[in-house]
């Protein structure tokens, strides 16, 4: 069912998201840029939990169960084809998961570092919360 009310609020929130991340003073570091762009949604101990993450259509990621979800072998391409390119790629179309790419370039271009050094960055960083 079609519930307009709900569409304008993930909506607005996903602006916020958008706002808040454009708006926080840059800090470059792979946690650093976690924080400021994911974990309003994917909670910041990226178990899927943020403060965000009841007013999305579809649940954000645990994003600590890759590795064991891909055969206990962390899929670090697919992570980075995520981030750059969104939800779509996953194959049921999602448009809640925003491809970051163009904003890492944006950045890159505002002066900050290569945004395939942060991608691969957050990538890295995304392996490290794995869990056990
Ligand atoms: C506005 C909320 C939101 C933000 C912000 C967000 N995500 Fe997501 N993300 C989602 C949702 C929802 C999904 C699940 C999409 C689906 O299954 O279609 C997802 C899925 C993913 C996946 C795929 C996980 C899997 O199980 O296949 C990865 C990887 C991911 N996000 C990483 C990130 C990273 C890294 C960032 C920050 C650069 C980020 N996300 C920011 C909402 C968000």
């Amino acid at each position: 069912m079609f519930r307009p009310h709900k569409a304008k609020r993930t909506m607005s929130l996903i602006a916020l998201v958008a706002a808040l991340a454009a708006a926080t003073p840059a800090l470059s570091s792979p946690e650093g840029d976690y924080l400021r762009f994911c974990s309003l949604c994917h909670g910041f101990d990226g178990t899927g939990k943020g403060p965000l993450a009841d007013a999305l259509k579809k649940p954000p990621a645990n994003l600590t169960l890759l590795t064991r979800r891909h055969g206990d072998k962390f899929p670090a391409e697919y992570v980075k084809e995520v981030i750059t390119k969104g939800g779509d790629i996953i194959g049921h179309g999602s448009s809640e998961m925003l491809p970051w790419g163009p904003t890492f370039s944006a950045e890159e271009a505002g002066g900050m570092p290569d945004d395939r050094i942060r991608i691969e960055g957050l990538v890295r960083y995304i392996e490290s919360i794995q869990a056990p």
